[in-house]
């Protein structure tokens, strides 16, 4: 089954064609992160009337790239949550007019789903159970992934994603805006241990989240620096913060592999491609003797191929949509 798929939550158009939900024949992405970085983050509606530019030549080149016309397609599937309402409305809008067009099922994919998803395509031996953890721009949570289309939140962040933790510690320390891959690598020139940062702790909720305090730890850090002239040894802050992002969520990710009983841990989101994080999932997981998937960095980001991934396990459940399916900016993962 050929599924003709349309990601554009955020700052990324993207558009993909896979087959059953495993084999990708072909994913073209236009990122519009330079634009952004004029601004240092994203700016809302510059990015739908980019996507809205973009996404009907992105459409026919994936197309033309998967050799596939109207008759090769089978269904169309589109992110319709979570994301920034008008950026998600776009390819919606796009998509629903593709599937009314050439008369083919609507597939809703929520973006959170979809990214988890994406180590179906990296890994075909891959089937639920597992524990998910997914952390990107937007989102922060551990999931129990007991099928394709039933997850349940074991936990998530309080307050902020800990891509958006990433992205401003990042731009305090004058780096350049998305920030998660400049601190990656400003944080590997040193072996940190300096910066005592904060670490989060939810009474009751073990497996709960929060990053803006460690947020605002690094920005009055850097402040104080610049108020008072005392030096500040970006590298070592850069590491540390990492350091304290990944103490956040490895030992969650463990716990919560302990209470399913889940023998296996997929990582998902822009924020597994960073390589302290992925190095501290590798050592837990050895330890505890689990199975870790963690995505190649190019399906880590947003991507097309993910939402046609997980759209092939939305179908073959049964959920597809009608033409009056509406975006949502939020939206639970296990609606
Ligand atoms: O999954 P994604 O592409 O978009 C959303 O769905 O949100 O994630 C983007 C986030 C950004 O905050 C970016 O700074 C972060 O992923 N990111 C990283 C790295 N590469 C991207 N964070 C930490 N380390 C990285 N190497």
């Amino acid at each position: 089954m050929n599924i003709l798929a349309f990601e554009s939550t955020c700052d990324e158009t993207a558009v993909a064609v896979v087959t059953d939900g495993r084999r990708v024949l072909s994913d073209v992405i236009a990122s519009q992160a330079e634009m952004h970085a004029l601004y240092g983050g994203v700016v809302p509606e510059l990015a739908s009337r980019k996507h809205v530019e973009v996404i009907a030549a992105l459409t026919e080149q994936a197309l033309r790239e998967a050799g596939c016309g109207r008759d090769d397609i089978d269904a169309v599937a589109v992110a319709y949550a979570p994301g920034l309402i008008g950026a998600v409305l776009v390819g919606l809008s796009f998509a629903k007019s593709v599937a009314f067009a050439w008369g083919k099922p609507l597939i809703p994919v929520h973006h959170i789903r979809a990214h988890i998803a994406a180590n179906y395509l990296a890994f075909p031996e891959l089937e639920p159970p597992f524990v998910a953890l997914a952390i990107s721009g937007g989102n922060t949570l551990i999931a129990d992934v007991r099928d394709y289309t039933d997850l349940r939140i074991l936990g998530s962040t309080r307050d902020d994603a800990a891509g958006e933790c990433f992205d401003k510690a990042a731009r305090v320390l004058g780096l350049p805006y998305p920030g998660g891959k400049p601190m990656d690598e400003l944080a590997r020139q040193s072996q940190g241990c300096v910066y005592p940062l904060p670490r989060a702790h939810v009474d009751g909720a073990e497996l709960d989240m929060s990053f803006s305090g460690l947020k605002t730890a690094v920005v009055n850090l850097a402040h104080r620096a610049e108020q008072t002239g005392q030096p500040l040894d970006r590298a070592a802050l850069a590491r540390d913060f990492t350091k304290a992002v990944s103490g956040e969520l490895v030992p969650r990710a463990m716990r919560a592999l302990a209470l399913t009983g889940h023998k296996a841990l997929c990582a998902a989101g822009g924020v597994a491609a960073n390589s302290v994080i992925r190095a501290d999932l590798e050592d837990a997981c050895e330890k505890a003797g689990c199975k870790l998937y963690l995505p190649p960095l190019r399906l880590c980001g947003d991507n097309g191929a993910m939402i046609g991934a997980q759209g092939y396990y939305e179908f073959l459940a049964g959920r597809t949509a009608g033409m009056d399916l509406n975006a949502y900016a939020t939206r639970p993962l296990d609606a």
